[in-house]
């Protein structure tokens, strides 16, 4: 664990949350991620599982978490099953959780081992009315690969055929859209060292630089302070910034292109989501900071827009209303485009065509329901952008805020964003 130590409270007071959204006489079993292979016998860095993380701060494969709040016996309402220490592992993969380990994480009182799972389990279904099994149910994943919590089920129906199964996927999504106290101070930890990295980016990158030495400037920074790439980092240059998921990241930054970098760290599993487009020789053109500046406005007015009770879709709407002025006014619209413009496709997806932000947390795009209003703890990301493929240049500005009742929270207002003072850092 590269984090310092997390109150168990944080993941207490979460199982205490879920076990208020269960029906009565059910169980909830959680597992832990995968390790999945690559080619031959390698595999990849284990992803912790962000829902058994969320209930328990476990990050150790295998784990399973068993949430039964009105178990008869009170040992059986919250049980922990990690693998067993031994000394093999303890050769090859050195340290792995013990009992009391577990249990000082999670606040877990009954840790048990993986073995006993299979008989404990049993028992347990042979009292419940119905069990809540977890699956992937966010809207756009494409999961090709058996899961973890996919056999999982299919075991459950072959070994408990009669029972009665629920999904706690929607539970799961409705507590984590809204962020505790304790879980935007890891954000905030994940945002700050993040911008260490950005700021370390602006005293390095001047013409001649290759993209990949930017990213490694800025795993430098995340790595040393406890954090790492909350997802694969976007450092595109010059006609680069126009492609909205680069990723090869291998091409030289020249004079008078921009920089888009879409990077950031995580923090105890928390994600940050920063993009920032800066000039290579440390001078925006005009043009370029004209367009700079409309999309730094539409950005502005977003964040300002994201209101307690306000839908996704009509907080994007008003955004995409904006980007139409600011792009008549750079001349890259014409009023009747704009008049004409089919309301489901508006005349502004020419030019800044993906999403205007999404939730943000344990996951980059994290789970929670778009069509319900934001909720006062909402953790969105905001992200305007303005690609112009013929110009040879693109600007997305990406923010992270907590909607509250009291009005937005931008947790990246110390970030430089202005032109002048990026200008005026990178030209010291
Ligand atoms: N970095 C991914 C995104 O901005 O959604
Ligand atoms: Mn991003
Ligand atoms: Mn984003």
């Amino acid at each position: 664990m590269r984090h310092k130590p997390i109150k168990s409270k944080l993941f207490l007071q979460n199982r205490k949350r879920i076990a208020e959204l269960m029906a009565p006489k059910a169980l909830a079993v959680i597992n832990a991620n995968d390790v999945l292979p690559t080619n031959a016998d390698g595999t990849l860095p284990m992803q912790p599982n962000a829902d058994l993380f969320f209930l328990t701060g476990i990050e150790q494969e295998e784990s399973i978490l068993v949430l039964f709040p009105d178990a008869a016996d009170e040992k059986h309402r919250e049980i922990l099953f990690v693998r067993q220490p031994n000394e093999q592992l303890q050769i090859w993969e050195g340290y792995k959780h013990t009992k009391a380990d577990a249990r000082k994480i999670s606040g877990v009182k009954n840790v048990k081992w993986l073995s006993e799972f299979p008989v404990i389990f049993r028992s347990l279904m042979c009292e419940v009315e119905s069990a809540y099994l977890n699956s992937n149910e966010y809207k756009r994943a494409n999961v090709e690969v058996q899961t973890r919590d996919m056999r999982f089920i299919r075991q459950c129906q072959t070994d408990f055929p009669l029972h009665r199964y629920r999904r706690l996927a929607p539970l799961l999504h409705e507590l984590r859209v809204v962020k505790t106290d304790l879980e935007i101070e890891l954000l905030k930890e994940a945002v700050s060292i993040t911008a260490k990295g950005f700021r370390r980016t602006l005293r390095f990158v001047k013409p001649g630089v290759v993209e990949y030495e930017v990213e490694a400037e800025l795993a430098r920074e995340f790595i040393k302070r406890r954090g790492k790439f909350a997802y694969t980092p976007i450092v595109a240059a010059g006609k680069n910034n126009c492609v909205l998921h680069y990723l090869q990241n291998d091409q030289e930054c020249k004079k008078g292109q921009l920089l888009l970098m879409d990077v950031a760290s995580s923090y105890a599993n928390y994600n940050a989501d920063l993009t920032r487009t800066i000039p290579v020789s440390g001078k925006f053109s005009r043009r370029q900071k004209k367009v700079y500046n409309a999309v730094l406005r539409v950005l502005r007015a977003s964040i300002e827009g994201a209101t307690v009770g306000k839908l996704h879709k009509d907080w994007t709407k008003e955004a995409q209303n904006h980007m139409n002025e600011e792009l008549l006014e750079l001349g890259l619209l014409k009023k009747s485009q704009i008049k004409k413009q089919d309301p489901d496709s508006p005349a502004c997806r020419k030019y800044f065509m993906h999403g205007l932000g999404h939730p943000l947390g344990l996951d980059v795009h994290d789970v929670g329901d778009n069509n319900k209003p934001f909720a006062s703890g909402t953790v969105l990301t905001v992200e305007p952008g303005i690609y112009l493929p013929d110009e040879g240049f693109g600007v997305r500005l990406e923010d992270d805020i907590v909607v509250t009742e009291e009005g937005p929270i931008n947790l990246m207002e110390k970030i430089p964003i202005e032109t002048d003072e990026i200008e005026s850092i990178m030209g010291r």
